[in-house]
């Protein structure tokens, strides 16, 4: 790749912005001699609850471990089928894995690209438990209209929430239809902590005590265990996510605000699809995705940006169930055509949008998609 003009990440141009209220933070927690379940872990988790309107917020160690830990709270288990997008990161189907259940993959919409809601109805099965949509790139999946299925089939929703913290669905907020909500603060994320971090949240009392017991050993009490896990998230990582909270949704404008100059810039480019926005909702783009047109054309125009000192990358160039030895013996079963999810894969690119991006480096950025020949 030639040296890099415009990057596909702004951590450090972030911290830079905030670094005063972050040091201050740190060091708090620091001197406070408290590191982990302490008490700007409980701050924080209050400030998520408020912010997501949720009854209930749990810190744990990372983004995956909140879906499989949501997944045991909820007694989803071996036998059990987790229907989920084939187009997801990985980890989505990991957790299902680590929950013990039955990865069922089933197509994405040929518009958004999140899971397609005519697709999970035909997957249902006398052995699902549950749906575990995927809000992905930053928009939310069709919520009502999942909720209506799951209320039909008597199941149980987990929304993977890693890509999309601050969006939301026309009229409705991420959660209001879900059972439980799961997230990642991977620093990458557009609420990224910095290194791993993640957190659920529900308005399920008994969902709460189970992931606060699961997280911590299966303790509740001191020198008390049942069963559980290690997976929480330490308080240095809290006291950021605090500060970075409060920033959220002028980050996420920002990132909606370049989003419109990429529509804008790009619309008359015929030989790719933008990211479809559906009407009312808020998209957050936590990727600006476009697809070429022609799969074929994808690895040279990919090239072609990198080589312009465009930092784009791919998500996700191979489907979950195209990974070299998927599925590795584990549980899984495919349900339908998985022809969006393939073609999202085949043609996908990620522009470099993130809420420090300058509007110069997105026009740059448009400039030289629109001198690439073919
Ligand atoms: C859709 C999705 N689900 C789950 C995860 C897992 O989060 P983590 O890396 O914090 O485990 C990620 C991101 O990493 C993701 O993008």
């Amino acid at each position: 790749m030639a040296q890099i003009k415009v990057p596909f990440y702004g951590h450090v141009k972030q911290y830079e912005g905030i670094k005063a209220d972050i040091d201050k933070a740190i060091s708090d927690v620091l001197y406070s001699g408290n590191y982990v379940q302490g008490p700007a872990l409980k701050k924080f988790e209050e400030e998520l609850a408020a912010y997501t309107g949720a009854d209930y917020a749990v810190g744990v160690g990372n983004g995956t471990d909140a879906l499989w830990l949501a997944m045991m709270a909820l007694n989803i288990g071996p036998g059990d089928e987790v229907i989920t997008n084939a187009n997801t990161f990985f980890a989505t189907v990991e957790a299902i894995w680590t929950a013990g259940a039955t990865a069922v993959l089933v197509d994405a919409d040929k518009d958004t690209r999140t899971i397609d809601i005519e697709a999970i109805k035909a997957a249902i099965t006398d052995k699902t438990k549950a749906i575990a949509p995927v809000h992905l790139y930053g928009q939310t999946a069709n919520m009502p209209e999942i909720r209506k299925i799951a209320d039909e089939n008597n199941l149980f929703i987990i929304e993977d929430n890693a890509q999309a913290f601050g969006a939301a669905g026309d009229n409705f907020k991420i959660g209001q239809y879900g059972d439980v909500v799961c997230t990642s603060f991977i620093i990458q994320k557009n609420l990224g902590c910095y290194g791993d971090g993640g957190a659920l949240w529900t308005n399920r009392k008994e969902v709460n005590d189970t992931v606060r017991k699961l997280r911590n050993h299966g303790s509740d009490a001191r020198d008390h265990h049942s069963y559980g896990f290690n997976s929480r998230l330490d308080d240095l990582q809290a006291a950021v996510l605090s500060i970075k909270l409060k920033h959220i949704d002028a980050w996420n404008d920002n990132r909606i605000a370049l989003a419109k100059v990429y529509d804008e810039g790009l619309k008359d480019v015929d030989f790719i699809t933008l990211p479809y926005a559906r009407p009312g909702y808020r998209h957050i783009y936590h990727l600006y995705e476009i697809e070429t047109k022609d799969p074929a054309e994808r690895d040279k125009l990919l090239k072609y940006l990198n080589d312009n000192g465009i930092d784009a990358k791919t998500h996700y160039s191979i489907a979950v169930h195209k990974q070299e030895g998927f599925p590795w013996g584990k549980p899984v079963r495919i349900s339908g055509s998985l022809e969006n999810a393939e073609k999202n894969a085949s043609s996908c690119i990620s522009l470099p949008i993130f809420p420090e991006l300058s509007v110069d480096d997105a026009k740059y950025v448009i400039e030289v998609l629109k001198g690439y020949k073919k």
